[in-house]
């Protein structure tokens, strides 16, 4: 067995096209780790033989298989500068994706939705937000680019709506803007509970919404701008969001969300910001993807206590999606 894998990953080194074929018509293993844990599909990414990665895909190799140091194919391509390699491995990741799409919308309907966030409690300290497993709901070091979530859907004014009030970072910038309406839908009673004593129930122009999105769907009007960031809930529950958009959003209006779509690996994060933007396109937006650097908001000490780091990449991509308007 892993002779056979080791001969994979040699005629994958060796750019070996008629090598790879014949290994894979004789039924070869393209799923194989050699000893350093690569597959042959990264041993080609490393190497720019684009070719080769196209045939190992066929054959089955899995676009997404990790490396010990968690980086996968498209990030040995990225790293190595094959740019054309690199485009094959993100068309793979995003079609891959349209299709487990498909399966993880099958497993919501079957009523497998991850669960008990909503019911368990919640810690506030200064600069975070936590769930009762230390992992992060929200953290102060996203606050400028809370600020800059709330600059883009107040820049019409108006009517604005905000999913998921967390700390409050994104609704206090928003209020700087002094919308007309300022909805911010939230479900966890602990939050809500603080939102209330911080004096959000008082304000003029807002209107709270206790609830799952899911649930006071019905309750909501039309917005000049719509900001999405929930937690606990699946990459699949934001597109089933996205889905109102057409009732939710105005004409010239603006969404945008909090985009920490595998925030933790670069590959996969440039693959999520390609499919999510594929598929608001399908649904007739156009989003533009407005680079920030983040290096400086995360001091060495900012994950200090807690459990995962959501967030390890330099910059990080704003989403600002409009209605694509043939008329004009
Ligand atoms: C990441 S935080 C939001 C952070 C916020 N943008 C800020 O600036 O502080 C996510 C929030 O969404 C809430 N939430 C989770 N699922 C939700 C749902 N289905 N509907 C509404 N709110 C939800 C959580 O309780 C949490 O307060």
């Amino acid at each position: 067995m892993e002779e056979k894998g080791e001969k994979v990953c040699e005629a994958a080194r060796l750019g070996d096209v008629a090598g790879i074929t014949s290994l894979i018509d004789a039924g070869y293993d393209v799923t194989y780790f050699d000893a350093d844990g690569l597959t042959p599909l990264m041993h080609a990414a490393k190497l720019g033989h684009t070719q080769i990665i196209r045939k190992l895909i066929e054959a089955g190799a899995p676009w997404n298989a990790l490396s010990p140091s968690s980086l996968s194919a498209g990030d040995f391509a990225m790293q190595f500068g094959h740019q054309d390699s690199f485009d094959l491995l993100l068309n793979a990741g995003v079609q891959a994706e349209l299709i487990l799409g498909t399966i993880a919308r099958k497993e919501k309907e079957n009523g497998h939705l991850n669960g008990n966030y909503l019911e368990d409690r919640v810690s506030f300290s200064e600069d975070k937000l936590m769930d009762k497993d230390s992992k992060a709901v929200m953290m102060a070091w996203e606050k400028p680019l809370m600020e800059a979530h709330a600059k883009a859907v107040c820049s019409g004014g108006g009517h604005v709506l905000n999913i998921g009030f967390g700390m409050g970072l994104v609704d206090m910038a928003i209020q700087q803007y002094n919308p007309v309406s300022h909805t911010i839908v939230e479900a966890h009673p602990d939050v809500y509970d603080r939102m209330l004593s911080n004096g959000w129930g008082e304000k003029e122009n807002v209107k709270i919404l206790f609830g799952r999105w899911q649930d006071v769907l019905p309750q909501l009007g039309s917005y000049d701008g719509i900001f999405f960031d929930t937690y606990g809930e699946y990459y699949e529950d934001m597109r089933e969001f996205q889905q109102y958009l057409p009732k939710l959003l105005k004409p010239g209006g603006v969404y945008s969300f909090f985009n920490g779509l595998c925030g933790d690996n670069a590959f996969f994060h440039v693959v999520y910001c390609n499919l999510v933007s594929l598929e608001l396109e399908n649904l007739g937006y156009t989003t533009q993807l407005i680079p920030l650097p983040v290096k400086d908001c995360l001091a060495e000490d900012v994950w200090e206590g807690v459990r995962q780091k959501y967030w390890q990449l330099d910059t990080y991509y704003l989403p600002v999606s409009q209605y694509i308007d043939d008329s004009v």
